[in-house]
């Protein structure tokens, strides 16, 4: 296999990259905490990291990125850190609507989008139409997400459809079902990285990962960069994925 690296990289074959990343942004509170700053500070850190790793993810050519922003679950924050947060995701998608032409990454948003405040409700719908022209990387914001919640959402659409005559039971197959999730028509991820140690799904793309490879490291997302990115796509380019077969 040709590996390609400056020195004192990882070595990565990037002719044979993943198609699709997903990420679980996690250990932004105890980085935080750690250096004695509120856990906001951790989430503000966390998403100039988001910044880099997604530049990085389009650069070199990684066609699908998923993060997990905010899930269904994260309400029960304090109202604080729940704003904070919420803070953040603005700020980034004004820049990102700002920087667009030149970025040309397609942006995506998975979750349901009605109970976020309006302002940034309204500008993720518009980052997500303006964006839809570019056909580069495509960058899926979880955002007030949760893997049952999607399958229970695509459930309830198919069986409103058979109730309307539009569609059979039995013409239920998985491919079919995949495409009433928010993921519909992209590819599962193939790799799914968990940053700050925990060795948890915690809800996320709980139908899309079925045969992702997971790779979970001690470091916390604030400090996550290229090089950790570069080490979880050599190890996954090291594993044998075998789909259920030998
Ligand atoms: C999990 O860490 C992180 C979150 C719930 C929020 C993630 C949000 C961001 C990185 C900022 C905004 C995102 C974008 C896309 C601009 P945690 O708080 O659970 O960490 P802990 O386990 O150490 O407490």
């Amino acid at each position: 296999m040709p590996l390609f690296a400056k020195k004192e990289e990882t070595a990565v074959d990037y002719g044979q990259l993943p198609q699709h990343v997903a990420i679980i942004m996690d250990g932004n509170g105890r980085w935080a905490k750690a250096r004695g700053l509120p856990r906001t500070a951790g989430h503000a850190a966390g998403a100039e990291t988001f910044r880099t790793i997604a530049t990085y993810c389009r650069d070199i050519g990684i066609r699908y990125l998923t993060v997990y922003a905010f899930s269904t679950e994260n309400w029960k924050r304090p109202a604080e850190e729940v704003s904070a947060i919420m803070g953040l995701l603005k700020k980034y998608l004004l820049e990102a609507i700002e920087d667009m032409e030149k970025e040309k990454v397609r942006f995506v948003f998975f979750g349901d989008m009605a109970p976020l405040p309006d302002e940034l409700r309204e500008l993720a719908r518009r980052t997500q139409r303006d964006s839809a022209k570019f056909d580069g990387c495509q960058v899926n914001i979880c955002l007030n997400y949760g893997g049952r919640d999607e399958i229970v959402r695509a459930a309830r659409t198919f069986a409103a459809a058979c109730a309307m005559g539009a569609a059979k039971p039995e013409d239920l197959d998985e491919e079919r079902f995949s495409g009433y999730l928010w993921s519909g028509g992209i590819p599962d991820p193939e790799l799914i990285i968990r940053p700050g140690g925990e060795k948890r799904i915690s809800n996320f793309l709980l139908w899309q990962s079925a045969y992702a490879e997971f790779y979970v490291t001690d470091v916390s997302w604030p400090d996550f960069t290229k090089e950790d990115l570069r080490k979880a796509l050599a190890a996954y380019q090291g594993r044998q994925r075998r789909f259920g077969g030998i």
